[in-house]
C-alpha cells in the first residue's frame, strides 16, 4: 500500500494512500492527530473525504457522472426514475420482476394520513414549498414512530419507501394548499412521474390527461438530479444520520440544504435572473460584467461548480431536453434564447474560461420546469424530489459502513484565552 510520510517538529507519521476503484487517491489521516497532536483545516471540504462511497463516480475534469457505474446519459435515455431509485438504493439493477415488486410498494405508500392537510394549512399561501417540504418531511417521522431504528433492516426499508411514495404527495399538495385549490388523491394505475402530474395539475371540475411528452421530460430530470456524490445536502443527510437521527429528520436536513441559493436554490434564482434580463432588454453583457466584478457580489446563477472544471454532464442533456420540450410543446419561450446567448457570452470570456466555469444542473432546467407548468417558486422541490433517492442511499451506505462514526470536526479556536468572570455592578 503506498504511504505518504508527514514531518512535523521531531514526529513523523506515515499517511496511507486509500485508492477508489476508478483514478482517486486519498490519503488517510485518521492516526494524524493521535500522532502528531495535529489536525488539518480544510474550508468548505475541498480536499477531505469523509467516507468511502460507491454510490456515484464523478469525473469533474471530464466531464463524467455515473450511478452506481451506469453513464447518466444512458440511465435518462432508457430508465425510469424508480428503476434508478431501485439502482441506487441497492446497487444493482432490478430485475423486471424485482422492479414490478419495488414499483407496486411504493404505490401502495403513496397516501398521506389525513391529518397531514392541517399541517400544510399551518403554514402561510405564500411560504416558500421548500420550508414546507422540510417540515412536512420532518413531521412523517411522527405518523410513524414503530419504523425510525436506523439499526433495524426491516425498519429503514418500510421508511426508505414512505419516503419515495409520500414525498411527491405533499409536494403536491402543498402546491394545492398555496394555489387554493382542492387536494388531489394519488392514482394507483399511473407510473411516478404522471401520478404525480395527476396531483399537481388536476382539478376536480374537468378530467385532466398529462401529456406522455411532459411525464417523460419529468422523468429525465428526476433521474439526472438522483444523486451527485457527497454534495452539501447528501453530507446534510450523512451528519444528522450520523448522529443516529431517524431517516425522515435526515432527510428532512438534506432539504434545508438544498434549499440555498448556491445549491439547489439556484435553479429558482437562474430563472427570476433570465427573467430579469427579458425585462432589461435581453442584453446578457451587464450581467456578465456584473458577475466579474469583485465589488459586486452578483454571480451568474447557474455556472460553476466545485467539482466540474468541465461541461456538467446533466446540463449538457438538459440543455438538448429544453430545446426538444420546447419544439413538442411548440412553446416559444424568449427565456431559452436568452440562456443560450448568456452562455455563448460567458463561455468565450476569459474571466469564465480562466476559472472553468460552465453552466450546471440548473442553468437549463427551469426552462423545461416551466414549459411543464410549475410555477417558479416550486423548482427547488423538485430538484429535491429527484434527489431522493441519493439522500436514502446516502444514508442506508453510512449506516451500513461498520467504520461510521459520528460527524464531528474540529476546530482551531481563535477566541478570546481564558479570563475571569467580573459581576455586573463592576462592567
Ligand atoms: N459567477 C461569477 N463568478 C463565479 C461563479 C459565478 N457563478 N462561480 C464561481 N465564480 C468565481 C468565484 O468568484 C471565484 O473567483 P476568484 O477565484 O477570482 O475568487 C472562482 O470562480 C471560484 O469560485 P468559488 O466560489 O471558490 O467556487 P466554489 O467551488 O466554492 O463554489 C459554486 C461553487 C457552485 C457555489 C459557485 O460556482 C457558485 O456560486 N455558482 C452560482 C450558484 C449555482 O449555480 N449553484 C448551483 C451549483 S450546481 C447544483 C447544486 O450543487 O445544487
Amino acid at each position: 500500500m503506498a504511504e505518504a510520510i508527514l514531518r512535523f517538529e521531531d514526529k513523523e507519521v506515515e499517511l496511507p494512500v486509500v485508492e477508489g476503484s476508478e483514478t482517486e487517491r486519498g490519503l488517510d489521516i485518521s492516526r494524524l492527530a493521535a500522532e502528531t497532536g495535529l489536525f488539518t483545516i480544510d474550508r468548505g471540504f475541498g480536499n477531505t473525504a469523509e467516507s468511502q462511497s460507491s454510490v456515484s463516480f464523478i469525473d469533474g475534469e471530464k466531464g463524467i457522472l455515473r450511478y452506481r457505474g451506469y453513464p447518466i446519459e444512458q440511465l435518462a435515455e432508457g430508465a425510469s426514475f424508480l428503476e434508478v431509485a431501485y439502482l441506487l438504493l441497492n446497487g444493482v439493477l432490478p430485475s423486471q420482476p424485482l422492479l414490478t415488486e419495488f414499483e407496486d410498494a411504493i404505490t401502495r405508500h403513496t397516501l398521506l394520513r389525513e391529518d397531514m392537510k392541517k399541517l400544510f394549512e399551518a403554514f402561510p399561501h405564500n411560504a416558500h414549498p421548500m420550508q414546507i417540504l422540510a417540515s412536512a418531511t420532518s413531521a412523517l417521522a411522527t405518523y410513524y414512530p414503530d419504523a425510525l431504528d436506523p439499526a433495524d433492516p426491516e425498519a429503514v426499508e418500510v421508511s426508505v419507501r414512505r419516503l419515495l411514495a409520500k414525498v411527491p404527495t405533499m409536494i403536491a399538495w402543498l402546491y394545492k394548499y398555496k394555489v387554493h385549490q382542492p387536494y388531489v388523491y394519488p392514482r394507483n394505475d399511473l407510473d411516478y412521474a404522471a401520478n404525480f402530474l395527476h396531483m399537481v395539475f388536476s382539478v376536480p371540475a374537468e378530467p385532466y390527461h398529462h401529456d406522455p411528452v411532459v411525464a417523460a421530460a419529468l422523468n429525465v430530470l428526476l433521474i439526472l438530479h438522483s444523486d451527485h456524490g457527497q454534495n452539501c445536502s447528501a453530507t446534510a443527510v450523512r451528519l444528522v444520520g450520523s448522529g443516529d437521527a431517524n431517516i425522515f429528520s435526515s432527510v428532512s436536513a438534506g432539504i434545508h440544504a438544498l434549499s440555498g441559493p448556491l445549491h439547489g436554490g439556484a435553479n429558482q434564482e437562474v430563472l427570476e435572473m433570465l427573467e430579469e434580463m427579458a425585462e432589461e432588454g435581453g442584453d446578457v453583457s451587464k450581467f456578465v460584467a456584473r458577475a466579474k466584478d469583485k465589488e459586486n457580489p452578483f454571480r451568474l446563477m447557474g455556472f460553476g461548480h466545485r467539482i466540474y472544471k468541465n461541461f456538467d454532464p446533466r446540463a449538457k442533456i438538459i440543455k438538448q431536453a429544453a430545446a426538444d420540450v420546447l419544439a413538442k410543446l411548440h412553446i416559444d419561450d424568449p427565456l431559452l434564447e436568452i440562456a443560450q446567448e448568456l452562455e455563448q457570452v460567458a463561455l468565450s470570456d476569459d474571466y469564465f474560461i480562466e476559472r472553468k466555469l460552465y453552466p450546471n444542473v440548473d442553468f437549463y432546467s427551469g426552462i423545461i420546469y416551466r414549459a411543464l407548468g410549475f410555477p417558479t417558486d416550486t423548482f427547488t422541490v423538485l430538484f429535491a424530489l429527484g434527489r431522493l433517492p441519493g439522500w436514502l442511499a446516502q444514508w442506508k451506505e453510512l449506516h451500513a459502513d461498520p467504520k461510521m462514526k459520528i460527524y464531528r470536526p474540529q476546530q482551531v479556536y481563535v477566541g478570546e484565552t481564558k479570563r475571569d468572570y467580573v459581576p455586573i455592578s463592576q462592567r
